[in-house]
């Protein structure tokens, strides 16, 4: 499958663009400011760091409060009902702001509108709303925003091409020692309840080559953690002669002391040769985020996600039998279509038969357009609710104790920032990736340090430098 990219040509006409808004803006008599949201996955977030980035070069200044701005922007998600009904309150809640100043621009992007219906929705409901685009038009934000500047008339773009990898996009990256590389868009999968095939279109892999020059530059500027996106990253170059273990394996040779997470692995494709690349591995995290979803065969089934509970347990034996000390995540759907009692207390007992460090769970969503949608669904809300209790409760009881096994080892952690147990702590994540509170001074930022870890918490680890450096 050949990679396709946004030529160069394309880019260059974009650049103009951002020159064109700049000299529209230069005249305002303030520096212009923008408040950008972002909702859902770590995707989008990074979709947004570009949005931001090419606002910067645009000449905008950057504002937490909508109400100042002069552009506000929500890059939305739609994989449950209750993100779209979010932004819907949102957005509304804006009118009164343009009300006060009829110059904002008002612009809604992202996974929710790349649905024709839900775009309609937000054309009619929010007259106001400027500017709606889908997924796959990131890159010509300058030129839309420069035809609402220049025609003062609302544009809407949401063709449902796949869009085309745009390399060199400026980022304004919102963490500063943490950085986010997208190694592939979209997804192939189709697990039957899910909309992120639909709104974010079929699988493209970015060239191995850019990606290891993108990390090497970040590292070079003193980026300490790398995180590699992808809505399933086993797929990752798929059809080409590479794959992920194989670009894992590069980065892996990258000098400098630095860690390499990823989001999300599909334990379809999950393969041992990937679980021994991280046990052999130099820089890549102890973490593996591996979202089971279903404990029951016949429901994994329905959902289509090509595993069963025998192949998925034998992936966590080996993958800690390879990585004693790896750090182990999921995402769990309750109240799937059809699912009854007998099913998910067989994720119950996959549950604690795994024993999670953590758990994402969700009460399954009905997103329109799935397979899942079409499906009969007779378990009432109340019930499935009931049964989102009692998965919580047996989560937490894992949980509660998943980060005492840590107590009494030393961790190497890096140093992000002020504590979140208590803010005369530092904190930072280990190679783990769990969270660990130290005291220790500022000058310690950016760098790794040796952590004693002398209290287990839920959610964190608490403990003492044993060596600074
Ligand atoms: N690509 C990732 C996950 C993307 S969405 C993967 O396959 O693992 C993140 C999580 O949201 C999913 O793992 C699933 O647990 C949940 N999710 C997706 N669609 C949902 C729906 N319709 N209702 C409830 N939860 C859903
Ligand atoms: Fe959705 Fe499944 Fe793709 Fe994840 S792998 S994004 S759950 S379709
Ligand atoms: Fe949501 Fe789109 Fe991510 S639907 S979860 S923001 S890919």
């Amino acid at each position: 499958m050949p990679i396709s990219t946004v030529s160069e040509d394309e880019l260059k006409e974009q650049r103009l663009f951002i020159q064109r808004v700049r000299a529209v803006t230069h005249v305002f008599d303030h520096k212009p400011l923008a408040f950008t949201h972002s909702y859902g996955c770590q995707q989008n977030v990074s979709d947004s760091e570009k949005i931001d980035g090419m606002l910067a070069e645009m000449g905008f200044d950057f504002t937490d409060k909508p109400e100042n701005a002069d552009l506000v922007l929500y890059n939305t998600c739609a994989v449950r009902e209750n993100a779209e009904n979010r932004v819907f309150g949102n957005v509304g809640a804006l009118k009164h702001f343009k009300e006060k100043n009829p110059g904002m621009i008002i612009a809604v992007c992202g996974c929710m509108v790349q649905q024709e219906h839900i775009a309609e929705r937000m054309k009619q409901r929010f007259p106001y709303v400027d500017l709606i685009f889908g997924t796959h038009v990131l890159h010509k934000f300058p030129e839309m925003l420069y035809s609402i500047y220049e025609k003062g008339r609302r544009v809407v773009c949401i063709p449902e091409i796949d869009g085309a990898i745009a390399e060199g996009l400026p980022v304004r990256r919102s963490d500063k020692f943490k950085a986010s590389v997208p190694i592939m868009y979209g997804c192939n999968n189709f697990c039957t309840y899910c909309i992120v095939p639909k709104v974010r279109g079929r699988e493209r892999s970015r060239a191995a080559d850019e990606i290891i020059s993108e990390v090497r530059e970040l590292i070079k500027t003193g980026y300490k953690e790398i995180l590699l996106l992808g809505q399933n990253v086993n797929s990752y170059g798929k059809g080409t002669d590479t794959d992920f273990p194989a670009l894992l394996r590069e980065l892996d040779r990258l000098d400098g002391e630095f860690i390499i997470s990823f989001m999300t692995s599909h334990p379809k494709d999950c393969s041992h040769e990937l679980i021994d690349v991280i046990a052999g591995s130099r820089h890549i995290s102890h973490h593996l985020h591996l979202p089971v979803q279903s404990g029951s065969d016949r429901i994994l089934k329905l959902m289509n996600r090509h595993y069963d509970v025998g192949k998925y347990l034998s992936l966590v034996d080996y993958a800690r039998e390879k990585i004693p000390d790896i750090q182990l995540t999921t995402d769990i759907i309750v109240g799937f279509p059809g699912e009854t009692y007998e099913d998910f207390k067989m994720t119950l007992d996959l549950m604690k038969r795994v024993k999670y460090d953590s758990a994402f769970t969700f009460i399954y969503s009905r997103r329109e357009g799935t397979k899942a949608a079409e499906m009969d669904d007779p378990v009432s809300d109340e019930e499935k609710g009931t049964w989102f209790r009692e998965l919580l409760d047996v989560q937490g009881e894992f949980g509660e104790r998943a980060y005492e096994k840590y107590v009494g080892q030393t961790l190497r952690v890096l140093c992000e920032g002020r504590g979140r147990t208590d803010d005369k702590l530092l904190t930072g994540k280990s190679r783990q990736n769990i969270i660990v509170d130290f005291a220790g001074d500022d000058s310690l930022l950016g760098s790794f340090a040796d952590v004693k870890i002398t209290k287990a918490l839920p959610w964190a680890l608490v403990g003492e430098i044993v060596k600074e450096e």
